[in-house]
């Protein structure tokens, strides 16, 4: 607004200013010519009168010198010899003499037109008997006549009439007018121009440097201003517009951002907006997230220490979360320089070169760690979770040193929050299901949520757990207990339902025991995609995209078609049954052996448990016997990479992939399908998804297979790779959609909000 009216007070004073230069121009013209003009006149007023006063002083003293001897004779003759000689000798045009006697006058014939204008001063000068001198025009000539009365010899009135020339005094009088012109003329010219030039300089050039200005910020282009240093005297104005330009700028970008968001007809959340919603959530409340796994491990490497991420879709998740609120993160320290790296409170700062949040790390025994986590957690509540046919295996130790593992964090939480008033603590996942019920019991008036990252199973199925009592309650001191999908809630209540003496309420989905209640929602988990990443949409230029036969050439095979799968190397990821379908689809199509090769990124997991390392090896086992069958040279069907890859080793595999396959047998919501889509700049490859992961529910572009199923498996491969590419784009478009709509920003939005809104 302001700088509107700027811009038009500047354009208008920029007219205005061509205005006043010519109205300028008109003014220095005419006030030089008045000056001039009337300089000139006084001039040629005194030089008219200084030559006219000469003429006529010339010829009082010609005829002074001359008149004493002059008589006027009878005698024609004679008085034309002394007229003649008179004349000749003071350069009169000619003399005339009057007689009053014949009342004629003798002069020459030249003369005589003349002699009009004389008649009546004769007669005055005879008559006063004086002498006098005026001008009159003959033939737009000026002529001077001066009348001197005389006497004749015979004692006769008369007089005699000296004509001079006086047209040279109008020439010399025109010559100065002219001569003055031009020097106005020029004089002017000269004014004006200096004149423009000091209004150019001192006025116009400033005034358009601040129209630049100006121009610059109403378009926010605030770089334009910076590269135009002011000088001195505009510096106090330069500032002024550089701040508006700023703000304007800001609220540009912001502006762009909510239009963008209106146009998409959705709120979409961004680090920036839910670090804004935490602000007023928490009201300088403290945020402590709790997990076992932590997110970043420090790892000896030779003689250097490497800071890596493990492979954990609940770390996915979480860190973008915690990076764009802050707060703290405690998690079991499991790197092998985890404690070389924590200040005297166990802590550290993360990640590495942002420093954003605080880790604050517990160490556990070596019999903590096998009995809490491999035992009960990952031997008990792992499989009792997944539908995967994997037998739980129930321990009474590993129980007590769950019990204790919950204790020993409950104690570090209490420790984090004590004088810390009304504090959330989001505790994350399966092994912490006591730990709700712990913290709450010390501090009732902290906001205390539990997210289950893993499925829930029906009541029959965790009815077979023996303390599945204590997990339930301990779970339900909880004030939300989230899941991703409202088919683990309702498997959540039903077992609450059939367990405990409780009131289960389906109306608004809580659960009351005793005072307390618990509430159990479902929160789709998601990644870090907004609306920036879905508009890098087709940015990517395919020549630039690494080519699948590029990366895998780097393993020294040979073909020209993709596809992609990364997993923990897990019983519940349904590796096996993924490799059977590849086998399959090369029977059922020929024409890809040689030509296709499915990447398999497998990051060895729990691989101290005997089920975990007999996975590794079956799935090795299953890749080599597949690759062995179909051999041939330079070329293999399966490519499998144990190990652990950071995201951005995994990016370029995503990205040239022709196909994604995600085949888990039960899954909480598996975000490597939502990571594959979001790579997808282009729009194009596809997504093939087992229905046993919750990511199934939402992204609804992608095949959908059983993957118990090895006919329909391997018939989506081949589906993938004919598929045409405006059909990919439709589908990939659509699930893009999704995950910017519902990333985990939201999704962290959602939650907290959530928390803030339960009575406590
Ligand atoms: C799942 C769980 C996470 C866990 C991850 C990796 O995604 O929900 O809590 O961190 O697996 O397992 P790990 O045992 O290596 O932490």
């Amino acid at each position: 607004m302001v700088l509107r009216y700027l811009w038009h007070l500047l354009v208008m004073l920029k007219s205005e200013t061509v205005k006043i230069n010519i109205s300028l121009i008109i003014a220095i013209l005419l006030a030089v010519g008045g000056v001039a003009f009337i300089f000139t006149a006084f001039q040629i007023s005194a030089e008219r009168d200084k030559l006219k006063g000469e003429l006529e002083a010339k010829t009082i003293r010609a005829i002074e010198e001359f008149t004493a001897d002059f008589i006027i004779h009878d005698s024609v003759p004679e008085t034309d010899r002394i007229t003649d000689s008179l004349a000749r000798s003071y350069g009169f045009n000619g003399i005339a003499i009057y007689t009053s006697s014949d009342s004629i006058f003798k002069t020459s014939p030249s003369l005589q037109p003349y002699l009009e204008h004389s008649n009546d001063y004769v007669q005055q000068a005879i008559v006063s008997d004086s002498s006098l001198g005026n001008y009159f025009k003959q033939n737009r000539n000026s002529i001077y006549q001066y009348i001197v009365p005389a006497h004749s010899e015979r004692g006769m009135d008369a007089a005699i009439i000296f004509y001079s020339d006086a047209e040279y005094i109008n020439n010399i009088v025109n010559e100065i007018w002219a001569r003055s012109f031009v020097r106005w003329f020029l004089q002017a010219m000269l004014i004006s121009a200096i004149t423009l030039l000091i209004i150019r300089r001192s006025i116009l050039s400033p005034i358009n440097k601040v129209v630049e200005w100006v121009k610059a910020a109403r378009f926010g282009n605030i770089d334009k201003i910076k590269s135009k240093p002011p000088s001195e005297f505009l510096q106090p104005l330069y500032k002024e517009i550089s701040g508006i330009a700023q703000a304007i700028q800001e609220a540009k970008a912001i502006a762009q951002e909510e239009a963008r968001l209106r146009t998409s007809a959705e709120s979409v959340w961004t680090p920036e907006r839910l670090g804004e919603e935490m602000k007023q959530i928490l009201e300088n409340k403290t945020m402590v997230i709790v997990s076992n796994r932590e997110p970043y491990m420090h790892v000896k490497s030779g003689n250097e220490i490497q800071c890596i991420v493990p492979a954990s879709g609940m770390v996915t998740a979480m860190e973008p979360i915690v990076k764009a609120c802050g707060g703290l993160w405690i998690a079991s320290g499991s790197g092998d320089a985890d404690r070389e790296t924590v200040d005297e409170n166990d802590k550290v700062m993360v990640p590495p070169y942002e420093k954003a949040y605080t880790l604050r790390r517990i160490w556990l025994t070596k019999e903590q760690e096998h009995h809490y986590y491999y035992g009960f957690s990952n031997e008990g509540l792992w499989p009792l979770c997944h539908i995967a046919h994997t037998r739980p295996v129930f321990r009474k130790t590993d129980w007590d040193y769950y019990k204790e593992v919950n204790e020993l964090y409950a104690k570090a939480v209490i420790k984090e929050i004590k004088n810390k008033e009304e504090p959330f603590v989001l505790v994350q996942d399966y092994h912490f299901a006591l730990l709700p019920k712990l913290i709450k019991e010390a501090r009732p008036d902290a906001r205390v949520a539990l997210f289950w990252h893993i499925p829930w199973p029906n009541p029959e199925s965790f009815g077979i757990c023996p303390w599945k009592k204590e997990i339930l309650t301990g779970m339900l001191g909880a004030d939300l207990v989230g899941f991703h999908t409202q088919y683990h809630c309702n498997n959540f209540l039903e077992t609450v339902n059939q367990t405990l003496e409780s009131r289960v309420i389906w109306e608004n989905f809580s659960v009351k025991i005793g005072n307390h209640f618990t509430l159990v929602k479902p929160f789709p988990i998601s990644i870090a995609f907004t609306s920036k990443d879905l508009d890098a949409n087709g940015t990517e230029n395919r020549e630039d995209r690494v080519k699948p036969s590029d990366l895998l050439k780097h393993h020294g095979i040979t073909a020209q078609y993709m596809g992609i799968g990364v997993d923990r190397i897990d019983y519940t990821k349904g590796l096996i049954e993924k490799f059977l379908s590849i086998e399959r689809f090369l029977e059922k199509s020929p024409d890809y052996v040689g030509k296709f090769t499915f990447v398999q990124i497998g990051a060895p997991s729990r691989s101290l448990l005997k089920t975990y390392s007999d996975t590794i090896s079956s799935v090795e086992q299953e890749a080599n016997r597949i690759n062995w069958k179909f051999k041939v040279k330079g070329w293999q069907p399966i490519l499998f990479l144990k190990g652990h890859h950071s995201h951005q080793e995994i990016e370029p595999y995503y990205q040239s992939a022709d196909f994604c396959m995600v085949t888990s047998l039960h899954d909480g919501m598996n975000l490597v399908a939502k990571e594959y889509v979001a790579a997808r700049k282009n729009n194009d490859g596809v997504l093939i998804l087992s229905q046993f992961a919750g990511a199934s529910q939402e992204l609804y572009g992608s095949i959908i297979i059983n993957p118990y199923d090895i006919e329909e498996s391997s018939d989506a491969i081949a589906y993938a790779l004919e598929m045409p590419k405006e059909i990919q784009a439709q589908k990939m478009k659509l699930m893009r959609r999704v995950i910017m709509k519902h990333n985990v920003y939201s999704w962290g939005a959602n939650i907290l909000r959530t928390m803030a809104s339960i009575e406590n």
